[in-house]
């Protein structure tokens, strides 16, 4: 499973792809809101020098017709942008509409299987179950994982699945079991994963041992 970072936020971006982990950014409005003043072109030219992989962009529009339009300027942005639509049948003629210009694109907002079959059928790059929303329903996000995965599987559909809203490390873990392709993951979910008492513990252990030897 890919790890990608899910943020508009240049800093982190840069940080996170020095781990060598990276292999894409996702970013959507609510994310690009909160990097103040700064453009979405330019922020998404910035992020493809940082990070080798797909960068899904988001588009703002609620008609198919606008979608295809904001679409084809991104694509000129740069060669890794994904076009990012909404889980809607709009969304779904904006798809069909920019595969056929080889245009690639990641179906957000995905809440069922069957939205997630029909953009995988539209011509889907990529789709993107948000788990943690679904949980905060009370309902298991994760099943949303295991089902997509498992319907793409058994029909050898090629679109991705994208395991978003991922609020903590576990989801990541779970994503991977669960047969997600790739994570999103925010930064601090990141780190959070990277962090272990035990290691932190052994670190101390090591370096006062190592003084003790003199
Ligand atoms: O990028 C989409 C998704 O990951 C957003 O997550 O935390 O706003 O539900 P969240």
């Amino acid at each position: 499973m890919h790890i990608y970072l899910d943020t508009a936020n240049i800093d982190e971006i840069r940080e996170a792809a020095s781990w060598g982990i990276l292999s894409g950014v996702t970013t959507n409005p609510t994310l690009m809101a909160k990097e103040k003043g700064a453009d979405h072109k330019s922020t998404i030219q910035e992020i493809a020098t940082l990070v080798d992989g797909p960068i899904s962009a988001e588009t703002i529009s609620l008609d198919g017709e606008g979608m295809l339009r904001e679409g084809l300027d991104f694509a000129e942005w740069h060669p890794n942008v994904i076009v990012k639509v909404p889980s809607t049948t709009e969304g779904l003629k904006a798809v069909y509409q920019l595969a056929k210009h080889n245009i690639r694109t990641n179906v957000t907002l995905c809440f069922n299987a069957s939205q997630a079959l029909f953009a995988a059928r539209a011509g889907a790059f990529i789709i993107s179950p948000f788990v943690g929303r679904v949980d905060d329903t009370g309902i298991d996000g994760m099943t949303l994982i295991r089902e997509i995965a498992q319907v793409y599987r058994q029909h050898e559909i090629k679109t991705m699945v994208l395991s978003a809203s991922i609020r903590h490390p576990r989801h990541i873990i779970d994503s991977a079991l669960a047969g997600a392709d790739i994570a999103t993951c925010p930064f601090k979910v990141l780190n959070q994963s990277m962090k272990h008492p035990l290691t932190d513990i052994g670190i101390e252990k090591f370096l006062a041992d190592w003084k003790s030897r003199q």
